[in-house]
Formats: C-alpha cells, structure tokens, sequence
C-alpha cells in the first residue's frame, strides 16, 4: 500500500493529480496533516486544520464505474462511513447528506470531492479527496462559525493511520464489489438519509425545493415549483431547512 505523507500542502488534490499523470497506481494516497488551500465541492474553500484526516486517494475505476460515475461518491460514502463506524464508540451513528456529506447529529462530519481526468472522451483517472474532522478541537468550529462538527470525543483509537488504512481498504473494496454489491450499498445509503420528505433551498437558484427521493443511479430526485427535477451527484447543492423549536 503506497501512502505519501506531507506536513502540509496545499490540496493533497493537487498532488495527487502530480502523481496519477506519473501512472502512481491504483489506491495510492496523499495524507496531509495541514492543507493552506483544501478545497470542496462547488469551489467552495474546505478548512483543513491538525486534527484532521485529508487524503487523496487515486483511482482507475472499472468500466462499468466509468459508465456510472455518480453511483463512485455514493460507495465511497459509504466505505467510508463502515470504516469509521468501526472505531467510533457508539455505532451506526452517523448520517448521510446527499451526495456527499456525513454528519453527526445533522452536522457536517466528513465530505468527498470526486474530481476526473479524461483522455480521448473517457475518464482516465479520478481523484478523491476526503475530508473528516476527526481529531479536530470542537471549539474550532464555533470560534470560526462554522456549522460543522468534530468525531474527536468519539474515536476509539488515536492514530489515524490506523483509521485511513481502514478507510482504503473499505473504498477499493467497495469499487471493486461493483455492481455486484449496488442493490446493498445503495440501501445502505438510502436508510441512513434522513432527509426525504424535507424542504431545502436549491443554492444554485436560490428555488424552495421539497426532497422527493434518490433514484438508484445516485441522483436527487426534488419538487421544485410543482414540477420533478432529476440533479445528478455533485450538479446541485441543497441547503436543509433545519426545523427548529
Ligand atoms: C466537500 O464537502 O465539499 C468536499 C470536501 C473534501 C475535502 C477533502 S480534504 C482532502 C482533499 N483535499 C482537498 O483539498 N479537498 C479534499
């Protein structure tokens, strides 16, 4: 298993694009304590503090995940939710935000970014990165108000290098049981998204939305001004409206 690990950097993105243009091979990882420059989805600005697990994994997906590249963020959602569950001290307690967050208690724990490189129309490679605030302080989040939260009074086990050796092992074996393993992962997803039914705010409109469902190709299925609106994975970004008493 290849893991490259720097103090800081800016993305371990950006690395890990370095190395997959070298061919490094499939499930090479870029670790970093420190990001200056994270990045997440929507080019929104990921805070990637010490505390924090920040990697890059490359990939080379199979083709039949080439063809079906939403349904590539909903397994390594889920890869990565199985790994920490093990070393969490109460299990099965985290939720899924679609498409690509995990929270604890309806706030954000973990997010993937998925990012592709073609060559002649077909994918040649795709990097994820995963963000997981694991060890970062709880008072970072309110000193910087950010809505967001930490699994460092949850963590069983104090290094991390034990935890994304886990995590790797759960992601390439999650993609490479596929299809086979979809019905059972897709459901796995699907009841651990506690948002059908709600309403949100389509940030790339500004629209109300309600949250109908999640079709099995990975895409949210909305209501948006009477009518059914289809986004696939990463082409939209949902606001909740949080209920409050
Ligand atoms: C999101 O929720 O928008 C995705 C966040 C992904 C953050 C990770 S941290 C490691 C890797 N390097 C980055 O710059 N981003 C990803």
């Amino acid at each position: 298993m290849v893991i490259i690990y720097y103090k800081q950097v800016t993305s371990t993105m950006d690395i890990a694009h370095d190395y997959a243009s070298k061919n490094f091979p499939h499930g090479t990882i870029i670790l970093a304590d420190i990001q200056t420059e994270g990045r997440g989805r929507l080019r929104r600005k990921w805070i990637s503090p010490e505390g924090g697990l920040w990697f890059s994994i490359i990939l080379y997906p199979s083709i039949y995940l080439k063809k079906k590249i939403d349904c590539l963020g909903i397994l390594i959602s889920v890869a990565v939710y199985k790994a920490l569950d093990i070393f969490l001290k109460e299990k099965d307690i985290l939720n899924f935000k679609w498409p690509n967050d995990l929270e604890l208690n309806k706030k954000k724990v973990a997010g993937i970014l998925l990012e592709s490189i073609y060559e002649n129309n077909e994918i040649k490679y795709i990097i994820a990165g995963v963000g997981i605030n694991l060890f970062v302080e709880q008072s970072y989040f309110q000193k910087y108000d950010i809505d967001a939260t930490s699994l460092k009074d949850l963590v069983l086990v104090e290094d991390k290098l034990i935890i994304l050796k886990e995590i790797r092992n759960q992601i390439l074996s999650h993609i490479a049981d596929y299809p086979d393993n979809w019905d059972y992962v897709f459901q796995f997803y699907k009841s651990r998204f506690p948002y059908i039914g709600s309403n949100a705010v389509n940030r790339l409109n500004g629209k109300e939305v309600k949250i109908v469902d999640i079709d099995d190709n990975g895409s949210i299925i909305l209501e948006e001004e009477n009518k059914i609106k289809k986004y696939p994975w990463g082409g939209i970004s949902l606001e909740i409206k949080r209920i409050t008493y």
